[in-house]
């Protein structure tokens, strides 16, 4: 790392640039916020749509073996009885009949008491914590008009098992043999007790899960094949080695389907955090929608071999990502006496590819050939125009949202039309024809890419 570059980037510096530069909102300002919900603002929509394509693209568009999906919110509430969520998608909950605060039994360790911050709930004689008591973290709705009997229902928790129940349809419709996989992206709702840290842990959130069904036999195969696979894409587009790890879970810590749980974690400013989970989750899942809607859901070979295929999964949400992205991505340096702040990212996931700027703002001629040069590139590209203020100072706003590139169009268009180009990690500046800067774009986004930032 240069001397003049820091890495001691905390989740509050995260949170103010993207509050500053219109990534992500608290939601609900107006009327005082809602504690830990979030709303999008237009770099944060690009960039989660950069996000989700680079998800979509490597888990379905280029592979045979994969096909989309994409269920309902609201399943029928038996989906949830026989996934096993209504019985033991539950977090243990303690109350302080003092502060009247409540927590997570098994994270004691890691809250404040309400009344003393620096000690655990529990720690002083004025607390008065009760008894554990088990909490849903299903979010629970009803259908129609009438609050009866029959009609409650949930908001899915996950995304999983919207593909389960459709296994048969995928396997007879798009005439699927295992191993195969059906992949879906959406929102899904926790009622999490302990939400915070930013998009680390909302209510809302939205999920990218991947279900592949194998032969029983190749589960453990395929399992690690996908741990591979997923951390391979984290390296390509940009998070650095040093800040990724698998961690395996031991037998008490898997859940009740998982006969294989392994962690992508991230050290996040919360320190070494999950990113991504990777779980056999053996034939629980399509075993117990046989059950429980007594249609068969297993695999008939052409030879009548039978078996209830195996299903590996990848899960992880756009959000954690998000915050993984951001983190490894900021960066502060000082360059001729001037501080600026940078987001090092990956050309694919910046929410802007390239910024087209006349040099003069008030200049006709250059306004014009600059507005031409955008308006041919934003056919294919996300780039922004902008002729507001001095050059250096949009050129710094471009910085703080991680565009990549800038083409300047100056004095020298006018005579030989060349622009520049500067490249946000390097500073660097070159000179092309502006005939070619669509061809140079498109190249330089197919360029390996790696983060500037040590690792
Ligand atoms: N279908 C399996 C499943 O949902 P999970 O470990 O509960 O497993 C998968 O969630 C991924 O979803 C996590 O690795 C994380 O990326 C993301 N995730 C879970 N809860 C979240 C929350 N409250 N906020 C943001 N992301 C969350």
């Amino acid at each position: 790392m240069a001397d003049n570059v820091t890495d001691d980037v905390t989740m509050d510096k995260i949170v103010s640039l993207s509050r500053r530069r219109g990534f992500v909102f608290p939601s609900s300002e107006i009327y005082g916020g809602m504690g830990s919900t979030f709303d999008y603002g237009h770099y944060g929509v690009l960039m989660k749509n950069n996000i989700r394509e680079r998800w979509f693209e490597a888990m379905v568009r280029n592979r045979d073996d994969i096909v989309a999906i994409d269920s309902a919110v609201i399943l029928h509430p038996k989906v949830w009885e026989a996934s096993g969520h209504v019985a033991g998608f539950t977090d243990p909950l303690i109350d302080c009949r003092t502060c009247k605060l409540r927590f997570r039994a098994d994270k004691l360790e890691d809250s404040n008491c309400g009344r003393k911050p620096s000690k655990h709930p529990g720690e002083t004689p004025e607390c008065d914590l009760t008894e554990p008591r088990r909490f849903n973290l299903m979010f629970e709705t009803t259908i129609g008009a009438l609050q009866e009997e029959g009609s409650r229902a949930f908001l899915r928790p996950e995304t999983a098992q919207g593909i389960f129940i459709n296994f048969k349809n995928v396997l007879q419709i798009a005439r699927r043999k295992p191993p195969f996989g059906i992949a879906q992206i959406g929102k899904s709702f926790r009622n999490e007790i302990t939400p915070g840290n930013f998009l680390f842990r909302v209510r809302e959130f939205e999920q990218m899960e991947m279900e592949f069904f194998v032969p029983p036999d190749e589960a453990e195969k395929w399992y690690r094949y996908w741990i591979d696979e997923r951390l391979n894409w984290y390296r390509r587009y940009g998070l650095r080695d040093s800040k990724l790890r698998v961690r395996e879970h031991g037998p008490e810590e898997r859940s009740h389907y998982s006969q294989g749980t392994s962690d992508i974690e991230y050290d996040y400013p919360i320190g070494w955090s999950e990113l991504e989970g990777i779980a056999n989750r053996g034939d629980f899942d399509l075993t117990q929608h046989a059950e429980y809607s007594t249609t068969k859901l297993e695999y008939v070979g052409q030879e009548g071999e039978r078996y209830v295929p195996y299903v590996i999964e990848p899960a992880v949400s756009i959000e954690r990502i998000m915050v993984a992205m951001l983190v490894d991505a900021y960066d502060e340096e000082v360059v001729g006496e001037r501080e600026r702040t940078v987001l090092r990212l990956h050309p694919k996931i910046a929410p802007v590819t390239a910024a087209i700027l006349p040099l003069i703002g008030k200049s006709d001629e250059m306004v014009a050939k600059a507005r031409s040069l955008y308006e041919d590139l934003r056919r294919r590209h996300s780039v922004e125009y902008d002729d507001g203020g001095a050059i250096g100072r949009r050129y710094r706003r471009q910085d703080e949202i991680g565009t990549p590139w800038a083409f300047t169009v100056d004095e020298q268009t006018l005579e030989d039309d060349t622009v520049t180009v500067r490249d946000r990690d390097s500073l660097a500046q070159e000179r092309l024809p502006i005939a070619d800067v669509g061809a140079w774009l498109g190249e330089a986004l197919e360029r390996d890419w790696k983060s500037p930032k040590a690792d």
